[in-house]
């Protein structure tokens, strides 16, 4: 052979394994098709019935009852409390009740066991608590409007039979994915979106992000408000909290500080959308539902856990990475995350004693005082938008790393001005 012919069939070769891994490639990508829509009536909440129909999805589901520990030690399905870990939620927390049970999650069939089991929730407790936890809300928002979220949490909890599951995110009689939590639906419009006409590509991450998002109660109603307004930064949402929405200051006060605390509440959401595989429009479906294939037919795992469990189906359908490259990045960077988080949350506890020891102090400067809490409320804002967040920090790494360094620069600014107004040093 001469050099052109030698050239030749080495191009050849070339075309044809570059265009088989690309055919390959966009094979994995794409959804199971041909599965046929059984048309289950409205209003059956009931999961077995639905995996009559599609036992494939189902099977995948039940496995969310599995409970084990995460690839990582971080996260996990099993059902542990936080604090024996971060000490500092005892004190970043008290005066609330998740200094008393804040418990790691777990799969979505516990959703109801754990809303009765908390110790967070009591008789007066309100129904907005039911919003993430049940399909029925759909029943709930269709007969009561949001009056409903200002029943008796126990009046709701007696109705509800069954805890997360298919009609949360797909509509009975067509199976297209829907969002059914209103909270999201109004949030997203104040922000000029339409959700109603939003792509398939989008709905594989809004059906996780009505419920994986930060939210409060408005005083006086208990509806369930999204502070997306201004945006999905930890800045720009504890921007919104600063201007006291419906008579919203905060959660409650640190009884030792006197700080009015924002809680966070599990960001997963706005995390993601800034992160690099949200800007590259990655689906929370395409790493926790993967593709998966049982006697050659394909469907969406329904089991939604770590997806280091799966990284061949999770991962490889877009990285070349093998797959100890890929678990030991996530696995440094979430170490990378914790060792900042855990300081951070340290220094919020230093500042509240430091405050508690100023405002014990005669003649405190009181103006100093307050600027120290403000520092300190939105430290610690900061820091509990990464604690409260699911996956230690690699949904978006780079702003979890930014948003704890501002947290211990505002918590050491914190502990200074409480310095001044006491005009020694408190600790
Ligand atoms: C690029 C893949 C990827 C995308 C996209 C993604 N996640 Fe994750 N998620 C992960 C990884 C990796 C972890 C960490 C798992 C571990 O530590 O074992 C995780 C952890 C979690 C956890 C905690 C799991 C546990 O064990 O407690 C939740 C909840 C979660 N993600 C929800 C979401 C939601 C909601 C979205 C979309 C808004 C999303 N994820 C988008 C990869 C992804
Ligand atoms: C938390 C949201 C969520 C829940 C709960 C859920 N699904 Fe899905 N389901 C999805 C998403 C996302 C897809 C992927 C849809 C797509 O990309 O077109 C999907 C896809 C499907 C499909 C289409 C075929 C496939 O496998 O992709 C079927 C059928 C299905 N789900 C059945 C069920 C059944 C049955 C249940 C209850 C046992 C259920 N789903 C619960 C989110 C959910
Ligand atoms: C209707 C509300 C709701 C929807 C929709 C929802 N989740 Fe969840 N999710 C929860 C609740 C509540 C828990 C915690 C349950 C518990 O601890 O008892 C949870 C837990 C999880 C966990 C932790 C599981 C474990 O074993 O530790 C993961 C991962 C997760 N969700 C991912 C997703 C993804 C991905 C989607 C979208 C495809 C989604 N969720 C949609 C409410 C929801
Ligand atoms: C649908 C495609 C897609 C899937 C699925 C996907 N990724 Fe990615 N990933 C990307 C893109 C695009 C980037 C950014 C460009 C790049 O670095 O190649 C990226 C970047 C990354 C990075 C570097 C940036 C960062 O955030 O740290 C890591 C690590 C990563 N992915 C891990 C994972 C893991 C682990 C999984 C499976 C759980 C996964 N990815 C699933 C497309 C994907």
């Amino acid at each position: 052979m001469n050099k052109p012919q030698k050239f030749l069939i080495a191009f050849l070769t070339t075309m044809v394994v570059v265009f088989g891994a690309v055919v390959i490639r966009v094979w994995a990508l794409k959804p199971p098709v041909g599965f046929k829509v059984a048309a289950i009536p409205a209003g059956e909440y009931d999961p077995a019935v639905w995996g009559k129909s599609y036992p494939l999805q189902y099977k995948s589901f039940q496995k969310n009852l599995e409970s084990a520990p995460s690839p990582t030690g971080y996260g996990g399905s099993v059902k542990e409390q936080k604090a024996d870990r971060q000490p500092e939620i005892y004190t970043n927390f008290k005066g609330n009740p998740f200094s008393k049970d804040y418990t790691e999650d777990r799969g979505h069939p516990y959703s109801l066991d754990d809303l009765r089991e908390s110790k967070r929730i009591g008789p007066t407790s309100k129904g907005a608590c039911i919003t993430c936890k049940t399909p029925q809300l759909e029943a709930f928002y269709n007969e009561m409007g949001w009056s409903y979220a200002n029943k008796p949490l126990e009046e709701l909890l007696n109705r509800s039979q069954h805890p997360v599951s298919c009609a949360n995110c797909h509509d009975p009689e067509t199976m297209n994915l829907r969002v059914i939590n209103p909270a999201f639906i109004e949030a997203m419009a104040r922000r000029g979106y339409d959700v109603t006409k939003a792509s398939q590509e989008e709905m594989r991450s809004f059906v996780c992000g009505q419920c994986h998002a930060e939210y409060y109660f408005a005083p006086g109603t208990s509806q369930v408000i999204f502070p997306w307004d201004k945006g999905v930064t930890p800045q720009e949402m504890y921007q919104y909290y600063a201007a006291k929405p419906h008579d919203f200051g905060q959660d409650f006060f640190q009884p030792d500080s006197q700080v009015p605390v924002l809680k966070a509440q599990h960001p997963d959401f706005e995390e993601w959308q800034n992160g690099t595989h949200g800007k590259f429009g990655v689906s929370c479906a395409d790493c926790h539902m993967p593709y998966m294939r049982e006697n050659g037919r394909k469907y969406s795992s329904h089991w939604m856990t770590s997806p280091l469990r799966t990284i061949e189906d999770s991962c490889f359908p877009c990285h070349t990475e093998n797959r100890d490259q890929l678990y030991n990045q996530v696995k440094a960077t979430q170490d990378n995350v914790w060792q900042l988080q855990h300081t951070a949350g340290l220094l919020v506890a230093r500042g509240h004693t430091a405050i508690a020891k100023a405002a014990a102090m005669p003649g405190v400067n009181r103006e100093e005082l307050d600027k120290s809490r403000e520092l300190l409320r939105r430290a610690q804002w900061y820091w509990d938008f990464l604690a409260a967040s699911n996956s230690m920090g690699f949904h978006n790494s780079v702003q979890g790393l930014n948003t704890l360094g501002q947290s211990i620069d505002l918590s050491n600014q914190s502990i200074d001005a409480a310095n001044r107004a006491a005009g020694v040093n408190t600790l």
